[in-house]
């Protein structure tokens, strides 16, 4: 048993290791402390970039590189005894080069779309990068997701890894320092728990989400139509062609939309053009820590709890990928292949004064939690 003392020691070095750009000397693979292993992952943007390999007690595993805070891998057991990939991803870091849509990947500093790319703050006109057409999305050309974060691992006894990224006044258009931490954690209760916090030096909206790719099956070529799925929303928030919210709150039933009681998802959704991807304003409304949704497949057993504090939940089912990109496993990544359920604020908040505020300012502390929760049935 290391003492507490060493076991911090061995983070501050690690962490120094992780922040010498230069240093091509450490050895591929290092177990830092109990369950948690470093890889050398390669280089982006000139910095180094690490894997991190999180396993709990009953042998679950998660994967998070440093470049983009990416969750590359979840690997669980099924009702079986089993183990599988639940979520999409690749073993190397040139996958993540070739720009996926953000598999995995930590989003900000605005999580989804700003319509046009402007707001007006403080009397201010800010003009983002656009990056969908003529609207911003999740942070701009280059978000959170493909930059290389510092990495240090916390000296308790749950295996947890800390990223944190400095983003600079003007970055992508957004005003303010942003200094932001995420924390990754996995319980032996099998929960995957993120928590974001982020401080600014001027007012600017923030939105930090995870955008994992989920398909319990661990089989992408099944797809995800067949799982079933509940979120507690009464209400969504409906879009336009270009899947900007029209500002409406609109109620889920007799819709399509109506997940208050778990249905596949393929159900109805040929009754949305183009599929699911749409914002779900949650019955807790942000103001409590809630279970917001669960998804379930039956063949594996294995079904996903969610849990947040945040107001939105955005359901997408994968409706843009298009057989493009190749899983870990060499199956091509078609429509519907994973879905993703992203904890969020509204989008286009900045511009949409009635939905509940993503403005941060100096002074204040933006801080969220979300959890990521696997049941066998
Ligand atoms: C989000 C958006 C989708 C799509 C994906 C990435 O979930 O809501 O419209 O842009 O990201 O492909």
């Amino acid at each position: 048993m290391k003492s507490a003392g060493a076991i911090l020691a061995a983070a501050v070095l690690f962490t120094a290791a992780c922040n010498n750009a230069t240093d091509k000397t450490e050895a591929s693979s290092q177990t830092i402390k109990a369950g948690i292993m470093k890889t050398d992952w390669g280089e982006a943007d000139g910095q180094r970039v690490s894997l991190f390999t999180l396993t709990n007690a009953k042998g679950t595993e998660v994967k998070i590189s440093t470049y983009g805070g990416i969750v590359t891998s979840f690997v669980t057991a099924d009702k079986s005894g089993g183990k599988s990939n639940i979520v999409l991803g690749f073993d190397s870091l040139s996958g993540y080069l070739a720009k996926p849509p953000y598999f995995g990947a930590l989003v900000g500093r605005y999580g989804n779309r700003i319509a046009d790319g402007k707001f007006t703050l403080d009397g201010k006109d800010y003009h983002l990068a656009t990056n969908n057409g003529k609207n911003a999305l999740h942070g701009g050309l280059k978000g959170f997701d493909k930059v290389v974060w510092a990495a240090s691992v916390a000296s308790d006894t749950v295996p947890s890894l800390t990223l944190t990224y400095l983003s600079k006044d003007g970055e992508e258009g957004y005003p303010g320092n942003l200094n932001v931490t995420v924390q990754y954690t996995l319980t032996d209760d099998n929960e995957l728990k993120i928590e974001y916090t982020a401080t600014t030096d001027k007012a600017t909206p923030v939105n930090l989400t995870n955008h994992s790719y989920f398909n319990l099956s661990g089989d992408v070529s099944k797809g995800i139509l067949g799982h079933s799925l509940m979120i507690d929303a009464d209400a969504y928030t409906p879009v336009d062609t270009t899947l900007i919210p029209t500002g409406e709150i609109k109620a889920v039933k007799g819709s399509p939309f109506d997940f208050t009681t778990a249905k596949p998802i393929g159900r109805d959704i040929d009754s949305v053009p183009g599929g699911y991807d749409h914002n779900f304003v949650l019955n807790s409304k942000g103001n409590q820590f809630a279970k917001v949704a669960v998804l379930s497949d039956s063949t594996s057993g294995r079904s996903l709890e969610v849990y947040t504090d945040q107001p939105g939940l955005q359901f997408y089912t994968g409706n843009f990928l298009d057989g493009k990109f190749t899983n870990r496993d060499g199956k091509a990544i078609n429509q519907h292949a994973a879905l993703c359920m992203e904890t969020q604020h509204f989008p286009d908040s900045p511009n949409k004064p009635a939905f509940p505020s993503t403005i941060l300012k100096p002074g204040e502390t933006y801080h969220t939690v979300t959890v990521y929760k696997i049941v066998l049935q």
